[in-house]
C-alpha cells in the first residue's frame, strides 16, 4: 500500500500540516487577530505578555525581548504582530534562514528605528556569527562592525536605537543558552483545546460570512489537531464544499461529509497517518516493528513516517515508541475498528512504555542500535535496518 508519496517537505502540503501552505499566507493574514484581547486561548502566555507590554508602556520604554516557542500553526507570528500593534510600534520581519552572515543582521539592526519590533522567525536557524552579534545587540544595543580582512581588520562600534526582538522557534531546545537568556520573557504555546478551536472557528466563520451550526463547529474542531491554522484551513475546505453543494447553512453532517471527502477523519488523521496505523495493526499484529520496516510497508521514506506522521500519532496515544520498535496502542485498534489480538505479547509492552514516549520525545527513544539486523518477518523477508 502506498499513500501517494509524501516527502518530508511535501508533508507541509498535507491538509493537516501545521505549517502554512504557500498559497494560504494571504488568507491567513486576513484571519489573524490584531489585538491581544481577540487572541483565543493560551491564557497564561497572553496574561503574562499583556503585563510585559503594559509595564513597558507605563515606563515609556521599549518592551523586553520576547521569545515564543511551540509547534507550527499555534499563533507565534500572530502574537509577534500583536506585540507591535499593542506597542504602537513599527514591525520588521525577518527569519533565521534569511540571516546567514553577521553582515545581514548588521544591515537590519542598523536600520531599525527607536522602539521598532524586530520579528525573527525560526530564530534557531540563524548562523553562529550572526547569533553572536545578536547577543550584544540585545544586551547593549550595540554592534561591532568589522571592516577589512585579516590582520588589517578593525571593528567599529555602532550604537543602536532601543528595539524589541520577538523571536519565534519551533525548537526552543536548539537555542543556545546565552541567546535564550537574553530574552526577558519566554512564552511557550501549547496545543489548543477543542473548545478554544471552536472559538477560533466561530471568529473566522464570521469574517468569512459562513453560517455553521454549533455541532458543525465541534465537528471541524475535533479534526483540527489542536492547531488554529489547521482549523481555519479545514473551515475553508468546508466552505468550498458547501458552495459547490449549494448549502448556505452547514450542519455537522455536511461538515463531516466535506472533511471525509478531503480524507481527514474524525480524529484529524489523514491518509498517511491511517496507513501507518493500519500497517502496524494488520501487517505486524500491533508490533513491535522497526521504523524502517514500517516505512517500507507503507511505501514511504523513513523520515516521512518519523517526522510527518508519528508525532501526532504518539501525542494522540495511538502509536508507541519502545526500545524494540513501534507498537500500536489500544486506541489505534479501536480507531480503525479492529480487534486487538488477545494472545499477543505486545499487550504486555503497553505497560512498559516509558512516560516520555507519550510526550513524543524522540531524542531519548532512538535506542535501537544503528545498523543492526532485525529479524522481522515481513512476508518472510529479512530487513536490514540502516537507521533507528
Ligand atoms: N489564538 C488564536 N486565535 C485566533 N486565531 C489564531 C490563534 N492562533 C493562531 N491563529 C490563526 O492561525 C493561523 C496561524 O497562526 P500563526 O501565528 O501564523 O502560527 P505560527 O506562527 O505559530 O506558525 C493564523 O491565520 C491565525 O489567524
Ligand atoms: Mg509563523
Amino acid at each position: 500500500m502506498t499513500t501517494g508519496g509524501f516527502s518530508p517537505e511535501q508533508g507541509d502540503d498535507r491538509i493537516v500540516a501545521g505549517s502554512s501552505m504557500s498559497e494560504e499566507r494571504e488568507v491567513e493574514a486576513a484571519l489573524r487577530p490584531k489585538h491581544l484581547a481577540e487572541f483565543v486561548g493560551q491564557h497564561r502566555v497572553r496574561n503574562q505578555l499583556s503585563l510585559v507590554l503594559e509595564a513597558a508602556k507605563l515606563r515609556g520604554a521599549t518592551a523586553d525581548h520576547i521569545l515564543l516557542s511551540g509547534p507550527p500553526g499555534l499563533g507565534k507570528t500572530t502574537l509577534s504582530m500583536i506585540v507591535a500593534e499593542e506597542m504602537n510600534a513599527p514591525l520588521r520581519i525577518s527569519s533565521g534562514p534569511a540571516i546567514q552572515h553577521s553582515g545581514d543582521l548588521a544591515a537590519i539592526l542598523s536600520s531599525l528605528t527607536e522602539g521598532e519590533v524586530l520579528f525573527l522567525d525560526e530564530i534557531h536557524r540563524m548562523s553562529r556569527p550572526a547569533e553572536e552579534m545578536l547577543y550584544m545587540a540585545m544586551e547593549d544595543f550595540r554592534v561591532d562592525i568589522v571592516v577589512g580582512k585579516g590582520a588589517g581588520a578593525t571593528s567599529i562600534p555602532l550604537e543602536l536605537p532601543h528595539f524589541t526582538i520577538v523571536g519565534a522557534t519551533t525548537r526552543a531546545g536548539l537555542l543556545p543558552g546565552p541567546l535564550r537568556d537574553r530574552f526577558g520573557f519566554t512564552g511557550h504555546l501549547d496545543f489548543y483545546s477543542n473548545d478554544e478551536l471552536e472559538l477560533v472557528l466561530r471568529r473566522s466563520a464570521t469574517m468569512l460570512d459562513m453560517h455553521l451550526t454549533s455541532e458543525a463547529f465541534t465537528e471541524i474542531a475535533t479534526r483540527s489537531r489542536g492547531t488554529p491554522r489547521i482549523a481555519n484551513r479545514l473551515l475553508r475546505r468546508v466552505r468550498d464544499w458547501a458552495l459547490v453543494n449549494q448549502l448556505s447553512d452547514v450542519d455537522a453532517r455536511a461538515a463531516a461529509a466535506a472533511l471525509d471527502m478531503y480524507e481527514v477523519d474524525s480524529r484529524g488523521l489523514d491518509r498517511l497517518d491511517r496507513s501507518v496505523l493500519d500497517a502496524l495493526c494488520t501487517k505486524f499484529h500491533g508490533g513491535p516493528v522497526g521504523l524502517s520496516t514500517l516505512a517500507i510497508a507503507v511505501g514511504e521514506e523513513v523520515e516521512t513516517v518519523e517526522t510527518v506522521a508519528e508525532p501526532y500519532l504518539v501525542r494522540e496515544g495511538l502509536l508507541g515508541r519502545t526500545p524494540r520498535g513501534r507498537i500500536a496502542m489500544p486506541a489505534a485498534w479501536e480507531h480503525l475498528g479492529l480487534t486487538p489480538p488477545e494472545d499477543t505479547s505486545t499487550q504486555g509492552l503497553w505497560s512498559l512504555i516509558p512516560e516520555e514516549t507519550a510526550m513524543g520525545d524522540s531524542s531519548r527513544l532512538n535506542t535501537e542500535p544503528a545498523g543492526s539486523l532485525h529479524q522481522e518477518n515481513l512476508d518472510g523477508i529479512l530487513y536490514f535496518e540502516d537507521r533507528d
